[in-house]
């Protein structure tokens, strides 16, 4: 069963503490669905540790076949296996996707030349992962990047065509991120869990605000920066 649109993973609310993340990796995620379809026409999608697959309603207008694989049981993974290791054909999709993976993977280097070896001539990966996070394993959480790490780590292992690291949000967002979550904390053990609501999406919003109006708090080269998420787009030549 495909995702429903109600899922608070497609409509990410300004009242979720993980906003930073959320809100800008759909809005990516949906706008490379498009390019992706206007540069490749219909193309095939591997989703990589796709665990509920919560993107596959982007993608599926544009997409001949959306094949999920997962190393762990999984109903909504057609394949079962390790980013290491992928039970796949080389060059069998053009669309590769591997959200909120990275950090999980025993051995991202690897990772990321699997990636590349299962990914067709003019396809692309479509990476997410943490710069700051709190510890969460799934089953395992081992990593977090700069950008100049993660576009390290995709140059050095693998040939493409361009790589291209953003950051998913600002500084601020990324700051508040972890504030509204320790708040969230905090109301939950007091029982006043019905104010975390309002006060998680003034903290987003307001952050939101102040890393729009300063532009080096969004540049990943400026000292003193800090990123929740990185956006990654690894291109295979033609
Ligand atoms: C945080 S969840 C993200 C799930 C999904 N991609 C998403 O964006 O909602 C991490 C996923 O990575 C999978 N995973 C963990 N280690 C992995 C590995 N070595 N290879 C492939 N997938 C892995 C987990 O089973 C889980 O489905």
């Amino acid at each position: 069963m495909m995702t429903s649109v109600s899922d608070p993973r497609l409509n990410p609310a300004h009242s979720m503490t993980t906003y930073a993340v959320r809100g800008p990796l759909v809005r990516w995620l949906a706008s490379e669905a498009g390019r992706g379809h206007e540069e490749l026409g219909p193309y095939r999608v591997l989703d990589v540790g796709c665990g509920a697959k919560p993107y596959e309603p982007l993608f599926a207008p544009y997409a001949t076949s959306y094949v999920g694989v997962d190393p762990v049981e999984n109903p909504r993974a057609e394949l079962r296996g390790s980013i290491e290791s992928l039970p796949v054909e080389d060059g069998a999709f053009d669309v590769v996707l591997c959200n909120q993976v990275l950090e999980h993977c025993d051995d991202p280097a690897l990772a990321v030349r699997e990636l590349r070896r299962v990914t067709a001539p003019r396809g692309r990966v479509l990476a997410s992962t943490h710069g700051v996070m709190p510890y969460h394993p799934s089953p395992t959480d081992y990593w977090r990047w700069t950008h100049a790490g993660l576009e390290k780590l995709f140059v050095d292992g693998a040939d493409w065509a361009s790589v291209r690291v953003t950051p998913a949000s600002g500084t601020t967002a990324c700051v508040g991120m972890i504030v509204a979550m320790n708040l969230d904390l905090a109301l939950r053990r007091l029982h006043a869990q019905r104010m975390s609501p309002a006060l998680v999406t003034a903290i987003n919003r307001a952050a939101e605000a102040i890393d729009r109006r300063t532009p080096r708090l969004r540049e990943p080269t400026q000292p003193g920066t800090l990123f929740a998420n990185f956006h990654v787009v690894a291109e295979v030549a033609a």
